[in-house]
């Protein structure tokens, strides 16, 4: 295969997901050999047959990224079974609830908070240790644009979780770009997902009301946003060091 990450190893995590789905099969086309993480068998196992029907390379592993050692046994395995690892997608995330501050349920705010910061903190934290011992690599968090760029009431644990991912991807790519490990976040707006609908909304219903709060009138295609995965994953964004780039339709413009 040719392309941009031709015999290269990448790993994503949510790729059960729609995000982390449209950037594996992002990166096989682009010639990478693609570990597909998350936690549903299932949707997994249809990401790795997209792939090799496609002729592209790519496997699945089961992970809970709460979990230290299952994060650590997942970048084992992406190199155990490709040889090396030189892009990690992190993409695995969740939104929580809805509710005002005051009212927020406590189990629902730790639970938000271990996936999306610390899963984040222990995936970063197994990849980097790998590539920086093995030449090199580069990493891209999935943050959001509701965070540090953009506010939405009733969002706190998202908001101040994907926040931290923006501040920990600076933090990461300070530490190691010394390394050669070259670390980056994207924050996206509302994208075609299930999780920029409100609760109880159809996807028509939330398609009307972005076209009046983004600039641009629609949400993002997963493919606009793993383009700007694949982006600063390769050498073409070379000289990016812990930017954090907003791809909203011009939300926070
Ligand atoms: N959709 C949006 O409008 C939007 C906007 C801005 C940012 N984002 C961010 O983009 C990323 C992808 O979102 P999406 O819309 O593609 O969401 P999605 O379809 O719900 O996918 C979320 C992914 O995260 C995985 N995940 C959740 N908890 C996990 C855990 N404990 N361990 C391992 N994997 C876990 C899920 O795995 P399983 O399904 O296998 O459990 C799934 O693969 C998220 O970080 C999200 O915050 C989304």
């Amino acid at each position: 295969m040719s392309g941009r990450f031709a015999g290269k190893v990448a790993l994503v995590t949510g790729a059960s997901g729609v995000v982390g789905r449209a950037a594996a099969l992002a990166y096989a086309r682009e010639g990478a050999a693609v570990l597909v993480a998350g936690r549903d068998d299932a949707r997994l196992a249809e990401v790795v047959k997209l792939i090799e029907e496609s002729g592209g390379r790519a496997g699945a592993f089961r992970v809970d990224i709460t979990r230290s050692d299952e994060v650590a046994a997942m970048v084992h395995a992406a190199v155990s079974r490709y040889g090396r690892l030189d892009v990690a997608l992190n993409a695995a995330g969740i939104f929580g609830t809805l509710a005002p501050l005051a009212d927020y349920d406590e189990d629902t705010w730790d639970e938000v908070l271990a996936v999306n910061l610390k899963g984040v903190y222990l995936s970063m934290k197994h990849e980097i240790a790998h590539m920086r011992a093995h030449g090199g690599g580069t990493v891209v968090n999935v943050s959001s644009n509701l965070g540090a760029h953009w506010r939405l009431a009733g969002a706190s644990a998202y908001a101040a979780s994907k926040a931290a991912v923006s501040s920990l991807t600076r933090a990461a790519a300070r530490d190691h770009i010394a390394d050669g490990v070259r670390v980056n976040a994207i924050s996206p707006g509302p994208i075609d997902t299930p999780m920029s609908a409100r609760p109880g909304e159809t996807r028509e219903e939330r398609d009307e009301r972005m076209k009046d709060a983004l600039p641009i009138g629609r949400v993002a295609t997963p493919e606009e946003i793993a383009a700007a995965a694949l982006w600063l994953s390769s050498p073409d964004s070379s000289f990016v060091v812990g930017a954090d780039h907003v791809i909203d339709g011009g939300a926070t413009a």
